[in-house]
């Protein structure tokens, strides 16, 4: 470990560790209050140097910042080796803010005990936001569930369109059902949240899986798609059209003009529910609810064949009815 390193790694240590045996002394053992007032002033001190340390130096080597934010970012890849750009701090936000929430409960503890209605909200607001973690974790990789198992092919042949693939992760779990098929694996591919947009993290990603033959790789809106009517056997979407605000109904009437009649989509969406609340807290009362969705896809013409709930999401397999020539 280089020298910088471990000194910063002394200082976060020796902070930490002390607000928390400090503020614990105060709390369960008022009689160390002078043990714990000391532990607490060592704890702060040390805080306080590591930020007058990262305030000068970064803001005179602003180099030395940008390679410490890189290092937030950084990503490692899954067992296998896929990586679909998701990078630390994201994957990581729901435990930041539990440790935020478990804190300020803590802080109101000390400071207001009989308002405990208020603490206790608050802190159970962090274990929620701790359990939205392990979701986030365990649905980060491939091997999870990316897509339900369902009745979503014709053939063995069927060509497939992945409607916003982003770094592959739905075009890789389709390849376990695919048969001799093949995909087009569309995106915009200039999603903040994912590095480098998803497209050089998709062709990597097929190679190592051995795909690339099998996809082709396509950029270009979903609301304006560029293929002819009818022309995919099938479809999968998920995490997408969540996404698309007053565009989602645009984007479904194009998915449905592409899809051969009595062809299948596979729609994966974010609902109100206590997965999302787990990941999203109050503001998952602003998605699309179960019943919304059920109207928009009846809306735009396509039939309801089946849904259910995975890992929390909400999926629909719509279909084109059979005779549909709009
Ligand atoms: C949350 S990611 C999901 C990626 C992938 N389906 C998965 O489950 O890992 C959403 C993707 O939708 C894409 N996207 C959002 N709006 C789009 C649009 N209007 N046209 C094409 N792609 C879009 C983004 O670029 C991003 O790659």
């Amino acid at each position: 470990m280089k020298k910088g390193t471990r000194a910063h790694s002394h200082g976060w240590l020796v902070g930490i560790a002390g607000l928390v045996v400090g503020i614990a002394l105060m709390v369960w053992f008022p009689k160390l209050e002078a043990v714990a007032g000391v532990l607490l002033l060592v704890a702060l001190f040390h805080l306080v140097g590591i930020a007058i340390v990262f305030g000068s130096v970064y803001s005179f080597a602003p180099e030395r910042f940008g390679r410490l934010m890189e290092r937030f970012r950084r990503r490692a890849p899954d067992a296998a080796g896929f990586d679909f750009g998701w990078s630390w701090g994201a994957i990581n936000g729901p435990w930041l803010a539990a440790v935020a929430f478990l804190t300020i409960a803590f802080g109101l503890q000390l400071e207001w005990p009989g308002l405990w209605p208020a603490w206790f909200l608050v802190a159970l607001l962090g274990v929620n936001s701790f359990i939205g973690g392990l979701l986030l974790r365990s649905s980060k990789t491939e091997g999870l569930a990316s897509l339900p198992l369902v009745d979503l092919l014709r053939s063995d042949e069927d060509l497939v369109l992945d409607a916003g693939c982003g770094g592959g992760r739905t075009t890789l779990e389709l390849s376990k059902v695919l048969g001799g098929g093949s995909v087009v694996a569309f995106d915009r591919f200039d999603a903040y949240y994912i590095d480098g947009g998803g497209r050089t993290l998709l062709e990597r990603n097929l190679r190592i899986a051995g795909l690339g033959a099998r996809v082709q790789i396509q950029q270009g809106d979903l609301t304006t798609l560029p293929f002819a009517d009818a022309h995919f056997d099938s479809a999968v979407s998920a995490h997408v059209i969540d996404h698309l605000k007053q565009h989602k109904k645009a984007a479904l009437t194009e998915i449905r003009r592409v899809l051969k009649p009595g062809g299948r989509f596979l729609m994966v969406v974010w609902v109100p529910g206590w997965a999302t609340f787990s990941l999203a807290n109050v503001f998952c009362f602003l998605l699309t609810s179960k019943a919304g969705w059920r109207r928009i896809t009846r809306d735009v013409g396509f039939t309801i064949r089946d849904e259910g709930t995975f890992n929390g999401m909400w999926f629909a397999v719509l279909e084109r009815p059979e005779g549909d020539g709009a």
